[in-house]
């Protein structure tokens, strides 16, 4: 039997930091250059839908040209190699987790590799710039593409599935993530209440980091793969 039988990593910005993806609210952070309430609100992208398309254009270029970093690599393989089961819960929308082999990992903020048609609700993959003249694949309706991500003010998905691993879980571990934004923010609590070992891995103490109950400072790409080493040595 393994030490957990059934392990929770939730991941954040942080974890993609080193391999050039911007975090959001470090300082130079994409929050420092950009009004979250004009590219990453419904609210916003129906007054300047060209400047969420623009946002979401080159987030993507600049993730198409990032290649996972030594933490994903250790994630991918403690899925890869551990007795138990591990769930991957990420807030980010870039895919270095599935570039680096993983495979069951929950994007609860959506990926910027879909797009989402708001006339029929197709959810489809979708390498390239978006605009607002495409057509929908599924329906043929023009204007209604937009990025299959998750913006403040909706519902993050999979959210039942999250809650039940949440109470079912015996190790919680979080990586790079601020615990600035809700729900996510919420789980180490869940975890916690449900009995498991909470760990928190990020660069600095995060806005939840009184809810761990270990905790572990510095880079990602050093943290990650040392803490999964011994995880998996048992
Ligand atoms: P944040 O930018 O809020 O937080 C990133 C965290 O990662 C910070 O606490 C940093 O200290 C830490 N960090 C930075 N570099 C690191 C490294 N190399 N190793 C380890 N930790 C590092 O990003 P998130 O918490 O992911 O949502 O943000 C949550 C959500 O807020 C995002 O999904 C996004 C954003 O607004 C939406 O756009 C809806």
């Amino acid at each position: 039997m393994p030490r957990y039988a059934k392990i929770v990593i939730l991941t954040g910005a942080g974890l993609s930091a080193e391999s050039g993806l911007a975090t959001f609210r470090d300082t130079g952070g994409i929050w420092a250059k950009y009004d979250y309430r004009d590219v990453a609100t419904p609210d916003g992208f129906q007054r300047n839908p060209n400047l969420v398309y623009d946002f979401y254009n080159m987030r993507r270029r600049e993730s198409a040209n990032a290649a996972p970093n030594a933490a994903h690599e250790a994630l991918a393989r403690i899925q890869r190699d551990y007795p138990g089961d591990v769930l991957l819960v990420t807030q980010n929308i870039d895919n270095l987790l599935e570039q680096a082999g993983a495979e069951k990992i929950i994007h609860m903020h959506g990926e910027m590799t879909r797009m989402l048609c708001t006339h029929c609700d197709a959810r489809l993959p979708w390498a390239a710039d978006l605009s607002p003249d495409l057509a929908c694949p599924e329906c043929e309706l023009i204007g209604g593409m937009r990025p299959a991500v998750v913006w403040f003010g909706e519902v993050p998905y999979e959210m039942a599935r999250i809650a039940k691993a949440l109470g079912e879980c015996d190790l919680f571990i979080s990586i790079g993530t601020s615990g600035n934004v809700y729900p996510a923010a919420s789980f180490v609590a869940a975890a916690s209440e449900a009995g498991a070992h909470t760990v928190e891995i990020n660069l600095e103490p995060s806005d939840t980091t009184n809810y761990f109950a270990e905790h572990l400072h510095g880079p990602a790409t050093e943290i990650v793969p040392s803490y999964i080493e011994r995880l998996l040595a048992g």
